[in-house]
């Protein structure tokens, strides 16, 4: 495999591949095409801007005839669709560019990759597809899909596209479902990078509901090894799983971090909780343990200090971000405003 088009790779978990491959395989070439939404962030990959091995393409993936021309120009081996609206509370509030991009972007993509034949194509999805969990069991690759936000739906939608043309079109497709992922880079509208921005400036936490909810934390390296394997060695049509085993409580994690940070629990504010808010999300993950030789390999206590690092000692790039329009989504949803300066 030489070249891969990626696409939203200037948002959290799309840069972190993009950085991880050229990192790893110096035969590899990369063309990223963003369409540089609030999430979207070039900044995120100035390190390799100036690696001869990657290209940046602004656009959208709705856009049929720029997608084409994209994928024409480089034929890539491989397209890996990161592209997303990707925050559950955005999507209460407006599922609209959900069904935009999460949807139609993949159905476009899904089209002119047949039309151009690309080889290989994977689409990077979500646990959330599965829906909730009560006390017990895991979400496996048969669990049925039953997603409860309209990002979940959007994502599950997007899927069932994919299944749909590798079952009609016999379409070379791979889908990965992934829990929550953590690490450098994330927008800090996602748990753990606003609970360390809050903490860090001395401002409430907003904890949904009671804090017992339960996600299941993978380091974003993980996940990009994890997508690597299935874009390898997974056999078209097929689902893998990824999970970092790695069970929490939200407002367990909201105390650990305020240990981490040296920040007292007196920080934590209960607030109204999410609407459809999926109680616990956990995910078996042996089918790619045992057809990828793939596993998680980050511990959550280091890989959580080292976050906690990352975003202590990349202050001015939170701050740029929080000067955009986050700043007026944030007021919208919590109702105060963000100081930036
Ligand atoms: P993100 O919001 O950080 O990044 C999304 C990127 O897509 C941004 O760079 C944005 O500019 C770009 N984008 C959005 N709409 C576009 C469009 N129409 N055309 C081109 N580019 C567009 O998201 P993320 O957290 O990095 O998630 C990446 C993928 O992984 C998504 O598909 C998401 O559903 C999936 N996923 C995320 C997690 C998680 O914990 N973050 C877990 C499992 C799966
Ligand atoms: P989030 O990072 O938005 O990921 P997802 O909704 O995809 O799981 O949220 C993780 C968990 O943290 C989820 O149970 C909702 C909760 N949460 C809060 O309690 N407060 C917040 O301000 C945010 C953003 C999330």
């Amino acid at each position: 495999m030489q070249c891969i088009l990626v696409t939203g790779g200037c948002g959290f978990i799309g840069s972190n591949f993009v950085r991880h491959m050229l990192g790893t395989d110096s035969g590899i070439s990369i063309v990223n095409v963003d369409a540089l939404t609030y999430a979207g962030n070039p900044e995120n990959l100035a390190d390799v801007a100036d690696d001869s091995r990657y290209q940046f393409h602004r656009g959208d993936i709705i856009d049929r005839d720029f997608i084409a021309e994209t994928i024409g120009a480089c034929k890539p081996d491989a397209v890996v669709n990161f592209a997303a609206e990707s925050h559950v509370d955005r999507s209460i509030h407006d599922s609209g560019p959900f069904v935009q991009t999460n949807i139609v972007g993949t159905q476009v993509l899904l089209d002119v990759c047949r039309e151009r034949d690309v080889p290989r194509y994977l689409q990077v999805s979500t646990d959330e597809v599965y829906g909730s969990l009560g006390e017990d069991g895991y979400f496996t690759e048969e669990t049925p899909l039953a997603p409860n936000s309209p990002y979940a739906a959007s994502k599950a939608s997007a899927d069932l596209l994919v299944r749909s043309y590798c079952e009609t079109h016999r379409f070379p497709a791979v889908v990965t479902r992934c829990s929550n992922n953590y690490g450098p880079y994330q927008f800090p509208e996602k748990l753990i990078p606003l609970f360390i921005s809050n903490a860090r400036s001395d401002k409430p936490l907003p904890v949904y509901g009671d804090g017992t909810n339960v996600r299941d934390w993978i380091h974003v390296l993980d996940h990009c090894r994890g997508i690597e394997a299935a874009l390898r060695n997974g056999q078209a049509g097929e689902v893998y799983n990824f999970g970092g085993r790695c069970e929490v409580t939200n407002i367990d994690l909201t105390r650990k971090l305020l240990n981490l940070l040296d920040k007292p629990e007196s920080l934590i504010k209960f607030v109204k909780d999410r609407p459809g808010h999926d109680f616990r999300y956990a995910i078996d993950c042996s089918k790619a343990e045992r057809e990828l030789n793939w596993t998680p390999q980050v511990d959550f206590e280091t890989g959580l200090k080292e976050t906690i690092d990352w975003y202590l000692s990349h202050e001015e790039w939170a701050q740029r971000i929080q000067s955009g329009e986050y700043r007026q989504w944030y007021e919208r949803q919590y109702g105060e405003r963000i100081e930036t300066s």
